[in-house]
C-alpha cells in the first residue's frame, strides 16, 4: 500500500530508524557491560520490544500493569514495573506472578514494604522490590543521603517475603537542561549519587543485587557506566522533537512521524488546518522552554524533509498550523498530506491503536500498540 492512502491520523514507524536506534543503544549496554532493560512504555508494542532485546537477556520495564500482562502473553518473563507499587495494584501483581512471570516491583515507602510482604506471604510468592531513589527529578523516590534510603533497603531484605532487587533511580531532570555537556552533567551525577548509595547499603551489611539507572539523554551521553548493573532507557527507540531538540539525538534519528491530511486552508490569515489535533499528537509542550516557537510538532513533507512549518495550535481533533508568510502555505492544498514530528512520541503513541511500519519508503506490516491500565 502506498503510505498516502493509509487513513489519517496515522502512526509512521521508520523501522530503518528504529533498528539503528536499538542498535546504537545496545552497543552502550554491551560497551559497560550492563543489562540492557528498556522502558517499553515508549512503544507498548511486542514488536518493537522484540527489536530492542534482539542478543540482550530479555529484561524489559513496563509502566502499567496492563504492559506487563501484555508482554507477559507474549514470552517476556523478566518485567520491572516502575511506578511505585501500591495496595490497590497487589492483586494484579501476584496474579501476573503467579503466571509464571518474574515482576519486579518498586517502592519509596516503608509501609507499602510491609504491606507488601503481608500480601506476598498471604499468596504464597515472593517479590523482588527495588528502591526508588530521587537523583535530582523529585518526582518520586527517597533522597540518597536520608535514612530511608538506608532503612528501607533494610526492611525488604529482613522481610520473609520478599528480596531486594537494588536501588533505581530515572534521571528525568535531564529533559531540564540544554546540549550534551548539560546532559552529560546529570548523567554523571544519576550515575555517581547511585554508586555511592550502593557502596553505602554494602559497608552496613545489605546486600544490593542491581544497581538500575537510565533515561534516554542521559544514556544517550554517559561516558561510562562503571558500578552500574542495568540501564533502562525507554525513549531512545524513536527519540522526538524534544529529544532532537534538547542535543540526545539528530533530527535524522527520530523514527515516529503522524501522517496527517490538510482539511482547510485559509491564505488570507497564512494557516493550514489538518486533521491531527490534541488526541493524535498529544498535547505535550516538549521543548518549549528550549525553542518557544517548537510549538507542538514540526511539520515534514511526506519524504520526512523540513516544511518549516510547525503545528501551532490545537484542539481535540484540528491542528492549527499558523506560518509568518504564505509562501510554503501556498504549496499545500486540502487533501494533500504531510507527516508531524510531534514533542514526546512516547505520548503521541500511546493515542493510536497501531503503528504503519514505513520500509524503505513503503508499509509493509502494521503492529499492535498495547495500551490501557
Ligand atoms: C522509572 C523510569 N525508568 C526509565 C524511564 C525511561 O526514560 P526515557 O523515556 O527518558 O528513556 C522512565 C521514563 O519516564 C521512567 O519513569
Amino acid at each position: 500500500m502506498e503510505f498516502v492512502d493509509i487513513k489519517t491520523p496515522s502512526l509512521i514507524l521508520d523501522i530503518n530508524r528504529v533498528r539503528l536506534n536499538a542498535e546504537r543503544m545496545s552497543d552502550v549496554a554491551r560497551r559497560d557491560h550492563v543489562r540492557l532493560r528498556p522502558h517499553i512504555k515508549t512503544h507498548k508494542c511486542i514488536e518493537v520490544a522484540r527489536i530492542q532485546t534482539a542478543g540482550h537477556d530479555g529484561a524489559i520495564t513496563v509502566s502499567t500493569l496492563a504492559e506487563a500482562r501484555a508482554f507477559a502473553r507474549h514470552g517476556f518473563s523478566d518485567i520491572t514495573y516502575a511506578v511505585p507499587i501500591e495496595r490497590g495494584k497487589f492483586a494484579s501483581s501476584i496474579e501476573i506472578l503467579k503466571s509464571g512471570v518474574k515482576l519486579n516491583l518498586l517502592t519509596d515507602d516503608a509501609d507499602t514494604v510491609k504491606a507488601l510482604d503481608a500480601a506476598a506471604g498471604e499468596a504464597g510468592v515472593r517479590f523482588d522490590v527495588f528502591v526508588k531513589i530521587d537523583c535530582g527529578t523529585h518526582r518520586v523516590g527517597v533522597e540518597p543521603h536520608t535514612e530511608a534510603a538506608v532503612e528501607i533497603p533494610r526492611t525488604i531484605s529482613d522481610a520473609a517475603n520478599l528480596s531486594f532487587a537494588g536501588i533505581l533511580t530515572h534521571a528525568g531532570h535531564s529533559y531540564d537542561v540544554r546540549g550534551r555537556d548539560a546532559i552529560l552533567e546529570v548523567a554523571r551525577h544519576e550515575r555517581d549519587v547511585m554508586v555511592a548509595l550502593a557502596e553505602k547499603l554494602r559497608d552496613q551489611s545489605i546486600e544490593v543485587p542491581t544497581v538500575s539507572i537510565g533515561s534516554t539523554p542521559t544514556m544517550s551521553t554517559i561516558d561510562h557506566l562503571d558500578g552500574i548493573d542495568e540501564i533502562r532507557p525507554g525513549n531512545y527507540i524513536f527519540f522526538d522533537n524534544f529529544q532532537a531538540t534538547l542535543g540526545s539525538c539528530t533530527f535524522e534519528d527520530t523514527a515516529l512521524t503522524v501522517l496527517a491530511a490538510v482539511i482547510h486552508r485559509d491564505l488570507f490569515r497564512n494557516k493550514l488546518v489538518i486533521d491531527a489535533g490534541a488526541i493524535a499528537l498529544s498535547k505535550d509542550r516538549g521543548p518549549v522552554g528550549l525553542d518557544p516557537g517548537c510549538g507542538y510538532g514540526r511539520v515534514l513533507d511526506l519524504d520526512g524533509s523540513e516544511t518549516g512549518l510547525r503545528v501551532t495550535g490545537l484542539s481535540q481533533e484540528h491542528g492549527e498550523i499558523e506560518a509568518d508568510d504564505g509562501a510554503t502555505i501556498s504549496r499545500f492544498k486540502v487533501g494533500d498530506r504531510v507527516r508531524v514530528l510531534a514533542n514526546h512520541s512516547c505520548l503521541t503513541a500511546a493515542q493510536h491503536t497501531h503503528f504503519n511500519v514505513l520500509e524503505n519508503g513503503e508499509i509493509v506490516d502494521r503492529w499492535e500498540i498495547h495500551r490501557g491500565w
